[in-house]
This record gives C-alpha cells, structure tokens and sequence, in this order.
C-alpha cells in the first residue's frame, strides 16, 4: 500500500498510559498509521508522557531533543506529545519546542485524528481542554493488543482525593466513571475476540460509580464481569485503601475468577506522615484491611506503593515504615524517592528531607525488598500454579504467562497452549519471575 505510515508510540508511566497508547495505536489506524518499534523508520511519532516525578517529566525533554535531528533529516516526520506532561505544558510545549508537530492532554485523545491530519498540511496545535462529562470515556476506542489474551479496561479516569504530594488531580482531572453498561459491553466483545483475562482499569477503582448516580458499585461490577462467559480471569487496579469496602473484600472470597491479587499503595507505615499525605486512613487500619483481604483469600498476593522522604519524614517514621513492609508481607513493591511537584500541597511544607538521607532510607527499602521478593518468589517452588499463557518470550524458546496472584511464569511447551490456563510446577523462583514444567498427570 502506497500511502501506508508508520507509527511509533513512546510510553512513560503508568498502567493508564499504557492503556491510552491503546487507544492512539486504534485511533490513528483509521488514518492509515499501523504500529512499529523502530522510531528511525517512523512517519509520527509520540510521546505518552507522564508527569508524577520531576525525573519523569525531565526525561521527556531529553527524549524530544534527541527526536530533533531525526525530523531534520526525515521530510514529513510528525512529532507529538499527550499525557500528563502535555497537559500540564500544553501551548508552552509548542513554544519550548519549535520542531514539535501537536500536544494533546489527557482528555483529548479523541482529537488526535484532526490533529495529525492538521499537523500534516503544516498546522501546530496545542489542545489540552478538560470535558467534565461522563460520555467522555467513550469519545475513543477501546485498544486493541493484536491477538491479545488479557486486555485493559478503562472503568472510570481522574483523582478526586488530592493526596498531597500527588500531581494526577491536575492532570487527569476529576473522577469520572465510566456507565457499568459501555464497560460490559467492552468486555464482552473483547470476550468474543478471544481475551481471557481483563484488568479493569482507573486512578481510583474503588470508588467507581459513587459519584454517578444510579450507576452500580465497583464490587456489584466485578459480579457482573465475572457473570460473563468464557471470561477466565479478572484483575483491577489501582485501589485506594480508605475506599476498600467490606463488600469489594467479601468479592475476593465469592468470586472464583478474581485473581487473587490487590495492588494497595501504603505510600508510608507512620500515622503523622499518612496524615500529612492526605490519605485518609491510618497504619492500624490499613493493617486491618490486609488482614480482612487475607481472611477473604488466604494467599492473595499483596503488592504496594511507599515513598520515602516525604517532608517531615523522622528517622522513627521511616522505621514504622519499614516495619508496616515487614508486616505486610508484600509479593511486590514500588518504591519512591518523594519528588516535590509544584502546585501540590505537599510542595509548601516544611521539613525537606536531605538528598543523602532520602537516598539512604531507598536504598534501605530496596535491600529489604529484594529479600523479601526473593524469599516469596523461592517459596513457590514445589507448588503446582495455574498459569494463563500470554505468549511466546522473545528468544522464542519459551512461554510465558501470569499465575493467579500475577507472578510471571516461563517454561518450555508447545505454543498451542497461548490463550490457555496450563498447569505449571514451580521449579526456580528468580527475582523477578518463575521458572516451571509444564505439569503432567
Ligand atoms: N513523589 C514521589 N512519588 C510519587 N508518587 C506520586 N507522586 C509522587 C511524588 N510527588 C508515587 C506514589 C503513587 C505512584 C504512582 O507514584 O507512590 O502511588
Ligand atoms: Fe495521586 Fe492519591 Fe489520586 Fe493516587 S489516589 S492518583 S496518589 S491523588
């Protein structure tokens, strides 16, 4: 095809980008775009950037000054931005940057197409306006993954909690949920394309639907998720702690097809520092809400967000925290240097923690974890997992795939079994990942 164009997405971030990098790839495909990894072959190319720490943000810049000489040298080359970082900047990108072609904010994804058809007879635009409906999560496309097992599901965008230190209120705006309706409909048709597993998808997922009225709550959802046939498996994220309801952790005991995994950000284990995060919960009761979830699902799998150095943060505060991983018993955790976003909260207190001292505290928690994750990871071997496989690695030698408590699994096997739950025993836990045989009666 003569007027066929190549597209290459760059994505920063979170799950949610990786989600609307989805949905670009769909957009532009009815511009004729179709998706490569190379960007030196590209004809546009974009950036899905993310804002949450000052590294990610700069990194953007690094990455649009090494795209200079590429559209110097490329005739028609079409540079964008979207994502948090083109929402906060907008216009201004555009000006710090001559040699870029469109920024798009994190509301305006459905724009895209006029945009690029804008950018291509030579006109520049910024477009990073916020629409307050709730009909605006279905102004584009679900994503497609070519010949996808598992498939995000975007159930509701924005962040009505303003933790302090946090920039995602600003950027993606309030909370929206998405009508339970379009959700299921989305899933059943992803059902039908052959998708086993989905991971439905939002800032706050524990919160859906509260502010729509009429609409169901986000554990009547998973219900009527799990009711859908052939649909194997379901994950969520991200959950806020102080909006997990009795009802969502009962979820975890009553439906068999809900993994039995929960990411639950503790961001710190010391009340003074939680409060002046603006969670809204405390250590005793975020201990509490770990124990009803493993009372629910004895071995669910627990993985967490903490950051350190938040300003204020004591020598004893670090240690609760410390002790609250300990506790917990987490399967995984990302951790944080605390990172001061303008026109936060947490930007105007006092008490800035050292370079030296935040840097020590990381590195502190990061040993702990590789013990930990480790140790869990060990503690598999001998046991017989449930394994969905998602597909072929990329030495081409082995499948891979995810148990139930979303531990990545490889193993050796034939590739018919993509798409399938295959029993797997454990045979070598890694850092990072499992090693197994493909289980035989
Ligand atoms: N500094 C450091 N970490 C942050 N996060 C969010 N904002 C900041 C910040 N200003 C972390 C939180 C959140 C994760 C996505 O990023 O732990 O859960
Ligand atoms: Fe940020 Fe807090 Fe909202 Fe998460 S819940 S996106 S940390 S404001």
């Amino acid at each position: 095809m003569t007027n066929e164009k190549l597209l290459y997405i760059e994505t920063f971030g979170c799950q949610m980008n990786v989600s609307d990098s989805e949905k670009i790839a769909s957009l532009l495909k009815g511009l004729g775009y179709s998706s490569t990894d190379d960007s030196s072959r590209a004809d546009l190319i974009i950036l899905n950037t993310c804002s949450v720490r000052a590294k990610a943000e700069e990194k953007v810049y690094g990455h649009l000054g090494s795209f200079k000489g590429l559209k110097r040298e490329r005739k028609g080359l079409l540079l964008g931005v979207g994502g948090c970082v083109a929402q906060q900047e907008g216009e201004r990108l555009l000006k710090k940057v001559p040699w870029l072609d469109l920024v798009f904010g994190t509301h305006n994804l459905h724009l895209l197409p006029e945009m690029v058809q804008a950018a291509e007879r030579g006109e520049r635009r910024a477009e990073v306006q916020f629409i307050d409906s709730d009909t605006r999560l279905d102004l584009f496309p679900a994503g497609e993954t070519e010949g996808g097992v598992t498939r995000f599901v975007t159930v509701m965008q924005g962040c009505d909690n303003f933790c302090s230190y946090c920039i995602v209120p600003y950027v993606r705006g309030r909370e929206i949920s998405r009508r339970s309706a379009d959700i299921l409909a989305e899933i059943r048709g992803a059902v039908a394309a052959g998708v086993k597993e989905v991971t439905l998808l939002g800032q706050n997922v524990n919160s859906y639907g509260i502010k729509t009225e009429g609409e169901i709550s986000f554990a009547e959802l998973l219900r009527q998720v799990a009711a859908i046939d052939g649909l194997e498996r379901i994950r969520f994220t991200t959950s806020h702690p102080k909006d997990i309801s009795p009802e969502l952790i009962a979820c975890f005991a009553e439906l068999p097809k809900l993994c039995g995994y929960i990411h639950l950000p503790a961001q710190a284990g010391s009340d003074a520092v939680l409060s002046r995060m603006n969670r809204g919960y405390t250590r005793q009761q975020y201990l509490g809400m770990v124990a009803d979830l493993k009372g629910a699902r004895p071995d669910i799998q627990i993985t967490g967000d903490i950051i350190v150095g938040f300003p204020g943060e004591t020598d004893e505060d670090f240690e609760q925290t410390l002790s609250l991983v300990e506790e917990v018993d987490y399967a995984d955790l990302f951790t944080f240097i605390y990172s001061v976003r303008p026109g936060t909260k947490a930007a105007e207190l006092p008490g800035a923690v050292s370079r030296k001292e935040k840097q020590q505290r990381f590195d502190r928690l990061q040993e702990m974890l590789r013990i930990m994750t480790r140790r869990r990871n060990e503690s598999f071997v001998g046991t017989r997992q449930k394994v969905l496989v998602e597909g072929v690695s990329k030495r081409g030698d082995q499948l891979f795939g995810r148990t139930d408590g979303n531990r990545v699994v490889n193993f050796s096997a034939d590739p018919s079994l993509v798409g399938k739950i295959a029993e797997v025993a454990i045979t070598f836990g890694y850092q990072n990942s499992l090693l197994g045989e493909l289980f035989h009666d």
